[in-house]
């Protein structure tokens, strides 16, 4: 039977309308700032160590909102240093966005970037291709990996690209996250014609990388979604926000009644949420998972 619903991959307007809701009231970006502020310069302390020049991969960079905070962070660690930094990013729309921003942007003025409007496998096809030989100090790949082909072979590969000193950050949802708990729940329904549901998390990370005995260490943040609005018929903001949680575009509108009530209730539920202060503060947990070099 076809999917009484639409996914909202297919109407970028109403994505693009629902991912900017989200990000007004989710505190995520400033849960990765405080990371990047706070904690990132301890883990990339030996990166620079004796080097006239630091070499960066982004993955998957979007529009380079996280990328400019790390980058600021680097270049007030290492003054005096040469920038490079390789952007991977296969939308036009997005890298476009982003060397806008680096272009204007003063803070990053003696950073060098190489764009590559390309994906993280042909990236790598690329590098082998030319037989690049550089070698990478820090190389950052924030929720990305759900879109590789495969995941582990992409780590492989950025991590060797890595220099003594170099670091590789992943960062993804945990198998804990609300996200996690709604679609492992859902997923039959919200997507019945997609069979090869992974559900990518940093929990087949960890265990991918203890399988190959490679060592790394984890950090966990806890950003917050402000749900609220869902629960109130009929709420512009609560339907956005609905068709964001489950990837269907006009969700309250098209989905059986049945359904609608099964997601709210689970939305509230504490294994997705907690309440407090009149809110529902729904949980995007992250893990970041930090590589090192293999020398
Ligand atoms: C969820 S966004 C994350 C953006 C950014 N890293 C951040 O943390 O805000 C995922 C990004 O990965 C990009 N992407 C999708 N498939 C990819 C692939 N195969 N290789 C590299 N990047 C990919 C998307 O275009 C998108 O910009």
């Amino acid at each position: 039977m076809a999917s009484p619903v639409k996914s909202l991959v297919h109407d970028d307007e109403r994505y693009q309308k629902a991912f900017e809701t989200y990000l007004k009231l989710s505190n995520k970006h400033l849960v990765e700032e405080e990371f990047f502020n706070n904690t990132l310069p301890d883990i990339l302390d030996s990166i620079g160590n004796g080097k006239p020049q630091i070499n960066v991969i982004g993955v998957g960079s979007g529009e380079g909102i996280n990328d400019m905070k790390m980058l600021s962070q680097l270049r007030r660690k290492y003054p005096g240093l040469l920038l490079e930094t390789e952007v991977v990013e296969p939308s036009k729309r997005q890298i476009n966005k982003f060397r806008e921003k680096a272009a204007n942007s003063s803070d990053l003025d003696p950073i060098k970037f190489i764009w590559n409007q390309m994906t993280a496998s042909e990236f790598e096809k690329q590098w082998r291709l030319r037989k690049i030989n550089k070698k990478v100090d820090f190389v950052h790949m924030l929720n990305m990996l759900y879109y590789a082909e495969d995941p582990g072979a992409t780590i492989d590969f950025f991590q060797s690209l890595l220099d003594k000193n170099g670091k590789l950050l992943i960062s993804l949802v945990t198998n804990e996250s609300g996200w996690m708990i709604l679609w492992r729940t859902f997923h039959r329904e919200l997507r019945p014609q997609k069979t090869d549901v992974s559900f990518l998390n940093t929990a087949h990370i960890k265990k991918l990388l203890d399988e190959r005995g490679v060592s790394y260490q984890t950090y966990n943040l806890l950003p917050e979604f402000d749900i609220t609005a869902c629960f109130t018929e009929g709420d512009e903001t609560g339907e956005l926000l609905l068709d964001f949680l489950t990837e269907t575009v006009n969700f309250s509108k098209t989905a059986p009644p049945e359904l609608k009530h099964r997601v709210l209730k689970l939305l509230r539920d504490n294994q997705c949420s907690v309440e407090r202060d009149g809110k529902v503060l729904f949980s995007i947990e992250q893990e970041i998972i930090i590589l090192e070099g293999l020398g």
